[in-house]
């Protein structure tokens, strides 16, 4: 287990909504460290598992293949406090700094809407405008980001979620690593909420069918994952699905459960009901469907 408490602390500061960061050296490297936020849909809850779901989700990406930042458990203890706390190593370079997605919209001089607007259609419109990075290449990485986040559950890969790294000295710019995954996972379900969930299928479906929304819209509307990606409407994301999905590998999922340190057992079978389901229910049958179609279009 590693104790961050002690570490040499660095200057650089992060932004996001979700609770205190500050910097530190861990073995040389720079990390962002994650405090837990404050449970605000739970009241009862000492804090969010946040932490928790940032490591669970980032290491999901990383089975799936796409490039995310690492991340690390351990503890920090503050004035006799100890916290679980999230590392997140820091992705930048003396070079290159972290520009999000929102920022490269606002070059879209004719845009409607700001850099933040998340409707489906204005963020398609951007990537294909935008002139700094291989439009098909960003818009893959959009479509398989939205696919593990389906599975993982996120409700909040906004346009400041995600982004690139920009080379000031080359004028360089590519797709920077996914980071913030907090938001995935029920980062407010307690144990009692675990326990109901895991006893009672509908619960479950609930979880699964209706709840969490991305945070992405269409018509204004945040997206239903279920309903969007099982339409098959959508010709870049039944490609991703069909890309990622043979790369969701559930023995390499229970594995990282099992091997994550601090969370209790009942958590552990949560978390794996809850990824096995929605993969079942949200990705496999949505790629039956696609392929079933694809082999009989008229019916
Ligand atoms: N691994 C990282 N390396 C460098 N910068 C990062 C990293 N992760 C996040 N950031 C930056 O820090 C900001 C806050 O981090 P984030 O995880 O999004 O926090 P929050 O959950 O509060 O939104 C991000 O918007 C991004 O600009
Ligand atoms: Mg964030």
């Amino acid at each position: 287990m590693i104790d961050f408490s002690a570490l040499p602390r660095r200057n650089k500061t992060y932004a996001g909504a979700n609770g205190s960061k500050i910097a530190v050296m861990y073995e040389d490297e720079l990390y962002m460290l994650k405090f837990p936020g404050i449970a605000r849909k739970n009241k009862d809850m000492s804090y969010a598992n946040g932490c928790i779901c940032e490591y669970l989700g980032c290491h999901v990406f990383e089975i799936a293949g796409i490039p995310v930042q690492k991340t690390l458990l351990g503890t920090f203890t503050r004035n006799g406090k100890e916290k679980i706390v999230v590392a997140c190593k820091d992705f930048t370079t003396p070079d290159t700094v972290i520009q999000d997605f929102a920022s490269l919209k606002n070059t879209i001089i004719d845009s409607e809407h700001n850099g933040y607007g998340t409707e489906l259609s204005d963020i398609l419109m951007a990537m294909d405008a935008q002139q700094a990075i291989d439009p098909d290449a960003l818009k893959q990485r959009f479509w398989d980001m939205f696919i593990v986040d389906a599975l993982i559950g996120n409700w909040d890969r906004h346009n400041g979620n995600w982004g690139f790294l920009y080379n000031s000295r080359t004028d360089e710019m590519t797709l920077a690593p996914v980071f913030d995954c907090g938001s995935s996972l029920f980062p407010q379900a307690d144990e009692d909420i675990m326990q109901a969930v895991l006893d009672d299928p509908a619960e479950r479906d609930v979880r699964i069918f209706k709840i969490p929304l991305s945070g992405i819209r269409q018509d204004g509307q945040k997206i239903n994952y279920y309903d969007f990606i099982y339409s098959g409407k959508n010709r870049d994301c039944n490609t991703a699905l069909k890309r990622i999905l043979p790369r969701i590998d559930m023995k390499k999922i229970d594995l990282l459960i099992d091997e994550t340190p601090f969370i209790s057992d009942l958590q552990k079978r949560f978390y794996k009901t809850m990824l096995a389901e929605r993969k079942e229910k949200i990705l496999d049958r949505s790629l039956q469907k696609i392929r079933k179609k694809e082999r009989n279009p008229a019916g």
